[in-house]
């Protein structure tokens, strides 16, 4: 392993964007390979057997490109895969954790409202989040069913997700939460719109800054950050719509980010899951 190698990191979109604008900003030298799964999205609804098959295949896709580290920029296939991922996988793998432990400590009504998937909140890893903290704040976690659709499908501030976001939001605040955690990587894409609909009395976090500290953290740690003088470069690939991603990758990355499609790649498309 050496540190000129890239990053590889992969969501089941475009979600995970949020989370490489962090590692972007922390380590600007990196080299950053990033795979949105959009041709599998949502991951949300979908069973634990199947996140993992595709969590492994990008994985396996990723290693083949020479990847330092693996960073799971999903909330919803850490709690599938994480665990898997490591025990398979001799490299550093850097995962999704909800800040819920920010929140708690931040919150003065002592609610705390948690925006993710289904399949996130059904997790053993949110589970053993809430033993270690849920003594000291209410937590009400929200699954978000169709939020992840709408993102994918460019609509980031349309009457339709803002319908959607009201309805999902309102049993929250209507409880007295005064802090939200987005924990679902795709809904800081929704972070403006959430700020109108809930005003600036609540507060919004995510976990994309502190994940990509740990980033640093552990590259530090392995010896191997890359040459501080190099400007990273990304490199994207698809499994979905390329005209619909690269679009959407135009808009929330750079308007010249190149797409390649993960179909020209027999590994990445070894464990397709079945049609829903
Ligand atoms: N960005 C993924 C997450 O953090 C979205 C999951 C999905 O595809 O449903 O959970």
């Amino acid at each position: 392993m050496s540190p000129e190698q890239p990053l590889g990191i992969f969501d089941s979109g475009i979600g995970g964007l949020s989370v490489l604008r962090e590692i972007r900003r922390e380590l600007p030298a990196e080299n950053l390979f990033y795979v949105a799964d959009s041709g599998h999205a949502p991951y949300g609804d979908k069973p634990l057997s199947a996140i993992e098959a595709r969590a492994v295949a990008i994985t396996e896709f990723l290693l083949d490109q020479g990847v330092k580290m693996i960073v799971v920029a999903c909330n919803t296939a850490t709690g599938a895969a994480a665990p898997l991922l490591r025990g398979r996988y001799p490299i550093p793998i850097v995962a999704m954790e909800p800040a819920v432990k920010p929140a708690v400590a931040r919150t003065r009504s002592g609610v705390v409202g948690v925006l993710a998937t289904r399949q996130t909140l059904a997790s053993q890893q949110f589970a053993d989040l809430l033993a270690r903290i849920e003594q000291d704040a209410l937590i009400l976690p929200q699954p978000c069913p169709g939020l992840v659709e709408q993102i994918e499908s460019g609509d980031l501030d349309g009457d339709v997700t803002r319908c959607l976001l009201e309805r999902l939001l309102s049993p929250l605040l209507g409880r007295g939460a005064d802090t939200l955690v987005l924990g679902c990587t795709h809904y800081p894409h929704l972070a403006p719109l959430i700020a109108e609909l809930v005003g600036p009395e609540v507060m919004v976090l995510d976990s994309g800054a502190a994940v990509a500290r740990q980033v640093r953290r552990r590259l530090a740690a392995a010896g191997l950050l890359a040459p501080a003088d190099r400007v990273g470069r990304e490199r994207f690939w698809t499994s979905g719509d390329p005209v619909m991603t690269q679009r959407l990758i135009a808009r929330l990355w750079h308007p010249d980010a190149v797409l390649e499609h993960l179909d020209a790649h027999p590994h990445a498309t070894s464990c397709r899951l079945p049609s829903a």
